[in-house]
């Protein structure tokens, strides 16, 4: 089973995961990433050509695949929603990437490669809708607000106990 990296947008999933990967010399995937070259389109595209419940689908799909490797797996920030892909995070070992609004919407903010980081309202709803389920979906919570990447992935390691 994969170790999963889970939280909002602009909670750095990508790039945790990369540098844990690094650190425990192990595989790494990122959900997101994969997609875009199975499908060969970029998500912002396939939100656009084909809506989001296309894109879930594909997310749900993939994250079953992948979730059973072993590795490093960051995943997207709305991949909580399902309530299966929960049921699958929680069964591995998953970890919740947490940020208070704020800092995340100062990243996300006007960044047009993510279709759902729209107005701050609409994103701070949303980010509250997600907070349950990043709690329930995850086994270990780091709160990662004013660390530097390499004292996430070491607390990460701590808590793995690996
Ligand atoms: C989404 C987050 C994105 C990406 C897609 C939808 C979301 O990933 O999967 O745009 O619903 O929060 P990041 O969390 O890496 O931005």
């Amino acid at each position: 089973m994969s170790i999963c990296l889970i939280g909002f947008m602009g909670s750095g999933k990508t790039t945790i995961g990369q540098a844990l990967s690094e650190t425990l010399q192990m595989r790494w995937h990122d959900l997101d990433q994969y997609i875009e070259i199975q499908e060969n389109q970029k998500i912002s595209e396939i939100f656009k050509e084909k809506g989001e419940a296309y894109f879930r689908n594909l997310e749900q799909q993939y994250l079953s695949k992948l979730i059973r490797e072993e590795g490093v797996l960051s995943t997207g920030g709305g991949v909580v929603i399902s309530p299966a892909n929960r049921k699958a995070l929680k069964k591995a070992k998953s970890i919740y990437l947490a940020y208070p609004f704020e800092t995340l919407y100062e990243r996300i903010a006007g960044d047009e490669s993510r279709p759902l980081a729209t107005s701050y309202e609409a994103l701070k709803k949303r980010f509250e809708e997600r907070l349950d389920w990043y709690e329930a979906a995850s086994g270990i919570k780091i709160n990662c607000q004013n660390k530097r990447v390499d004292e996430i992935v070491q607390e990460i390691i701590t808590c793995l106990d690996v």
